[in-house]
């Protein structure tokens, strides 16, 4: 679908580059011809991602950040130009999150979850955000958010993630008018369920409940990470340079499962559909 070169001549900074989602996007769009900056706190995966893309053919640096540090984003950012020269596209991709009543979390569980996802999204945002506006040169931003998010129905035993993904979807759409006289394009994606390792790890607590997450799935799957990747690709490049602010959900309509008052009846056998309608047919005789 996507021509090789659909992302050449660009370079993308992705924070949380060298795990799950993150390393899938990053080779995915080296594939499609971008140069690659990683960004993430722990150096191995970085190399092994970087790394992967360089034998492919690809262009790849990375620094280890931590997106909430403003001055280590800087120096990331700084580091990514010294290898690869300007950068012209961002992803927000880098999340922290776990499962836990919220009775019982820490302000600093609340601030860590928080300072990764909402402040490393803005540090990252506005550190380049500044720099496009001073070059008088185009940016694009794709920040990965969650169904959650999108909804707008925040979620439960994630509050500390909701309420960070909220705002990050608030970022998004405020940006998006506010830099569109710059030239800078900024939209989301809200996944739902991805397996990965660190998601997956934090996120399901027993075999069980992810086969639970499976059953009630409306596709009866998860999401592939080529899947995702697709959509990021399209959304950074300039075949969708008219989207802006917008955030697109992709999750197979799981979300809206959960949404619509009738849903459960997808759990109803055919059985019993049978017997109502031949019931209707026959004017309950
Ligand atoms: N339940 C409740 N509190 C938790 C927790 C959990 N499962 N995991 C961590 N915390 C608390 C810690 O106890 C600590 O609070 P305290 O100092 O009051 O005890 C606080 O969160 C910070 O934890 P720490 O491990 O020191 O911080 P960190 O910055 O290294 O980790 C997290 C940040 C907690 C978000 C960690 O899960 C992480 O590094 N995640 C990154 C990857 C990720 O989450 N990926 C999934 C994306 S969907």
């Amino acid at each position: 679908m996507f021509q090789n070169n659909l992302l050449a001549g660009r370079t993308i900074f992705l924070t949380g580059g060298g795990t799950g989602l993150g390393r899938s996007m990053a080779l995915r769009t080296a594939g499609l011809g971008a140069k690659l900056f990683l960004v993430g706190r722990r150096e191995d995966p970085l190399r092994e991602t970087a790394e992967t893309i360089r034998a492919a053919g690809g262009v790849c640096g990375y620094a280890t950040a931590d997106v909430r540090d403003f001055v280590a984003v800087e120096a990331a950012v700084a580091a990514a130009e010294r290898e690869l020269g300007s950068v012209d596209t961002l992803v927000n991709n880098a999340a922290g999150n776990f499962i836990a009543r919220t009775e019982k979390i820490s302000p600093n569980a609340f601030a860590a979850v928080v300072g990764i996802v909402l402040h490393g999204t803005f540090h990252c945002t506005q550190a380049l955000g500044r720099k496009w506006i001073a070059a008088g040169k185009p940016g694009t931003v794709l920040n990965i958010v969650t169904t959650y998010a999108a909804a707008n129905c925040g979620s439960g035993y994630v509050v500390p993630s909701a309420a960070a993904k909220a705002g990050v979807l608030a970022m998004t759409r405020s940006l998006a008018v506010e830099w569109a006289r710059y030239n800078i394009r900024l939209n989301a994606i809200a996944p739902g369920p991805f397996p990965t390792e660190g998601a997956w790890s934090r996120l399901m607590p027993s075999k069980e409940f992810e086969e639970h997450t499976r059953r009630t799935h409306p596709m009866k799957r998860f999401g592939k990470h080529e899947e995702l990747a697709n959509l990021a690709a399209f959304l950074l490049s300039d075949a969708a340079g008219y989207i802006n602010g917008e955030c697109v959900v992709i999750d197979g309509a799981q979300w809206l499962r959960g949404a619509g008052e009738f849903n459960d009846l997808a759990d109803l056998p055919d059985s019993v559909w049978e017997l109502m309608e031949s019931a209707r047919k026959t004017g309950g005789k």
